[in-house]
C-alpha cells in the first residue's frame, strides 16, 4: 500500500459498497481507498452489466485528471493511485448535490425541455441534482439546497465556480484528443478541515464525450443506449488521454 507523509497507509474494513466503486476505511481517520470495479448501472440501477476493465481504465482516467487539475489549481480529494483499480483519497462527507455541467444539450435535459438534442449552451448551462436514487436524483435550484440544509449558499457558490473551471480545463483537453466535451457530473464533500473539495470520479462513467468526425458517442451512453462498442468505447479514449499525456512528459 502507500505512504501518506511516512505513515504506511492499510486498508481496513469496507466502508461503504457502491453501484461502482467500494470504499475502504484505512489505519488513517482521514483516508479512504476507492476500489474502481468493473459493474456498471444505468437510470438508477434499473440497468445493470459490466465493461471490460471499465475498474482500470476509470481509475486511470480519473488519476490523470486529478493530478492535470491539481496542476491547474484545482483541489481534490485525491491523495494518490495505489493499484490499478485503487486510489487514496481523503475522506469527505458528500455533498449530496450532483453538479452538472452542459455545453450541449443531451439526455435528461432533452427529454425534461424538449431542448433539441446537440443544441450549443452558451454560456454551459449548470443544474443541480438531489442525490437520492430511491428520488430518482431529482433537479433541484440553489433555494432548495439552500433550504433544506444540504449546503450552503457559499458552498453551492463555490461548487458552481469549481465545476465551470473544470469546464473550461476539460472541455480544452478533450479538444486535443479529437472530442467534445458535452456535459459531466461532478460531485464535492466536506474534508475533516471544512474544506469543499472535489469528489468521487472524473470518468466516461459521469460525462459525454463525441468524437469529433463521426460525432458518435464515447462514454457511457454506448451502455445505457445499448449502442454497441462500449469496452472499445471505454478503451479508445482512455488510450488517446494516456497517449496525450505522454507526450507531454
Ligand atoms: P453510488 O453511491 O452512486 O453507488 P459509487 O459506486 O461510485 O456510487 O460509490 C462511491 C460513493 O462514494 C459515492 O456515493 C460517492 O458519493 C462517495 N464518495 C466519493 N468520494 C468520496 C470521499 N472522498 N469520501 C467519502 N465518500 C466519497
Ligand atoms: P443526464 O443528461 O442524464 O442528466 O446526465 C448529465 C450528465 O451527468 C451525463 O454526463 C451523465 C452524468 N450522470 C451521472 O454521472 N450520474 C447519473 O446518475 C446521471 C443521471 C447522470
Ligand atoms: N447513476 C446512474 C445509475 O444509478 C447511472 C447513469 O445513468 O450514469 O444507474
Amino acid at each position: 500500500m502507500g505512504k501518506f507523509f511516512g505513515m504506511k497507509i492499510e486498508k481496513k474494513s469496507s466502508l461503504y459498497d457502491g453501484k461502482s466503486k467500494t470504499l475502504f476505511e484505512t489505519n488513517h481517520s482521514d483516508l479512504v481507498i476507492q476500489y474502481f470495479k468493473d459493474d456498471a448501472t444505468a437510470f438508477n440501477a434499473l440497468k445493470k452489466g459490466q465493461i471490460r476493465n471499465k475498474g482500470f481504465l476509470n481509475n486511470s482516467f480519473s488519476t490523470h485528471l486529478f493530478l492535470y487539475l491539481k496542476k491547474l489549481q484545482i483541489e481534490s480529494h485525491f491523495v494518490e493511485k495505489l493499484s490499478e483499480r485503487e486510489m487514496l483519497v481523503q475522506k469527505l462527507k458528500i455533498i449530496p448535490v450532483e453538479v452538472v455541467v452542459r455545453n450541449r444539450a443531451a439526455g435528461s435535459l432533452c427529454k425534461r425541455l424538449g431542448i433539441e438534442k446537440g443544441k450549443v449552451l452558451r454560456p454551459p448551462l449548470v443544474e443541480y441534482f438531489l442525490k437520492d436514487d430511491s428520488l430518482g436524483d431529482p433537479l433541484v435550484g440553489e433555494t432548495h439546497i439552500q433550504q433544506f440544509g444540504w449546503a450552503t449558499l457559499d458552498e453551492v457558490f463555490q461548487m458552481k465556480q469549481t465545476a465551470l473551471q473544470v469546464n473550461q480545463i476539460l472541455s480544452s483537453l478533450f479538444e486535443k484528443i479529437g472530442l467534445s466535451l458535452v456535459d459531466f457530473k461532478l460531485e464535492f464533500g466536506k474534508n475533516s478541515k471544512n474544506q469543499v473539495l472535489l469528489a468521487d470520479e472524473i470518468t466516461l462513467d459521469g460525462c459525454r464525450l463525441w468524437d469529433h468526425t463521426p460525432g458518435e458517442s464515447m462514454d457511457k451512453d454506448r451502455f445505457r443506449l445499448d449502442l454497441g462498442k462500449v469496452d472499445e468505447a471505454y478503451e479508445e479514449v482512455f488510450n488517446r488521454l494516456n497517449q496525450y499525456f505522454m507526450e507531454q512528459k
